[in-house]
């Protein structure tokens, strides 16, 4: 309680004395600047010979639970995205405010992820220090939240340049991690931290492996218990998690994404090209589509159980072009898929194109929620 306090005074503190300078990634594409700048992922196949329940449709039984969930509570989250995860704050329309964090409590989730774009707001080698403007809007969000009484996973997002020259740009990351744990150890064990979003372009198993044991030993030092997300390559896809090499540590959770199938979920987004011949794609839940959802989930299940560690799904969501029956319906399946397995999970997104909520008039899309929360 008192340790709280101290932290709470700190980060006010901080907050009071912190300067607004912004400045912009330099690696950011300016060209991507009016939409989202995620790359397009390869729809992975999965096999879909099988047919059992449709998903959408909770069932009391699960086909398979992971064991190893040490300390995680059953996670219902939702990403705060495109605010602090854009080339500067506001770029993306999207600003977060007390009563957004608030409204997240108040209907029913009980975590979020924050997403932020680190790499836009490091100084020079060798320090790459982070500017105080963006660490007290961070520290704003993370006591908005801590108050609301929810878990928050703060993630380093979009580090572009990251996953285009992982050599030059690896002591960048450490730094960024270094002053994050540092500035963040006495926060509650309820901040867990995720050490990058869907690493994929060149930064290959073998690389990332390598970071992930450098970043953990940095952090270990000054967060010997915090719970650390680690996602694998390839944006963070079930199969990916094969590749990843675990640090002995008991307090680690894995995180995967699931977007599939590709051509629903991002049926018409802005960012990728060729997506609006997706427009109209609906998902109905057949036994197919059903069994495919379930395989996924069981294969990163059996890798959970294999390797004792505890899943996250750190990213799932159908955007607003869907036609919104469909989208409930996938939405649904998605989430009651991972709960009768046991993994905790985080919609993306709060109020983007992916979102559920407007953040102008304060309002729920009603229906979508009740599919997540029911
Ligand atoms: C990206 C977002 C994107 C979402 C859906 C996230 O990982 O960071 O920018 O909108 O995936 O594609």
């Amino acid at each position: 309680m008192k340790t709280r306090l101290v932290t709470l005074l700190i980060l006010l503190w901080i907050l009071f004395v912190s300067s607004c300078d912004i400045p912009r990634d330099p690696y950011f594409d300016v060209a991507t600047s009016a939409a989202n700048s995620a790359p397009t992922l390869d729809p992975y196949p999965v096999s879909n010979s099988e047919t059992s329940e449709i998903p959408a449709t909770p069932s009391a039984t699960p086909t398979r639970q992971a064991e190893a969930c040490p300390g995680l509570p059953a996670l219902h989250g939702v990403n705060l995205g495109n605010a602090l995860d854009a080339p500067w704050p506001g770029a993306w329309g999207v600003t977060m405010t007390e009563a957004m964090i608030q409204s997240i409590a108040d209907a029913g989730f009980n975590a979020t992820r924050l997403p932020v774009r680190f790499s836009a707001y490091t100084g020079a080698a060798p320090d790459y220090a982070l500017s105080e403007s963006i660490l007290a809007t961070v520290d704003q969000i993370i006591l908005w939240g801590l108050d609301a009484g929810l878990i928050i996973l703060l993630d380093v997002h979009h580090f572009n340049s990251l996953m285009q020259s992982p050599t030059t740009e690896e002591a960048r990351f450490l730094a960024i991690w270094e002053q994050l744990a540092s500035r963040y150890q006495s926060l509650p064990a309820t901040v867990y931290f995720e050490l990058l979003n869907e690493p994929h372009g060149e930064m290959d198993a073998e690389t990332w492996n390598r970071l992930v044991a450098q970043s953990m030993t940095l952090i270990r030092q000054t967060n010997p218990t915090r719970t650390i997300v680690i996602g694998g390559v390839d944006y963070s896809r079930i199969e990916a998690l094969e590749f990843l090499v675990w640090p002995d540590d008991p307090h680690l959770a894995a995180a995967f994404h699931y977007y599939e199938p590709f051509e629903f979920t991002h049926q018409g987004a802005s960012w990728l090209a060729g997506s609006s011949n997706w427009l109209g794609t609906s998902w109905t839940g057949t036994p197919d589509e059903a069994a495919a959802i379930q395989q996924a989930f069981d294969r990163a299940v059996d890798w959970s159980n294999a390797h004792q560690i505890p899943l996250i799904l750190g990213e799932f969501g159908a955007i607003g072009n869907a036609e919104s029956t469909s989208r409930q319906t996938w939405t649904g399946a998605i989430a009651r898929t991972a709960e009768r397995r046991g993994i905790g999970w985080f919609y993306w997104d709060l109020c983007s194109e992916f979102g559920l909520y407007n953040c102008e008039k304060g309002k729920w899309d009603k229906d979508l929620l009740d599919v997540l929360l029911p």
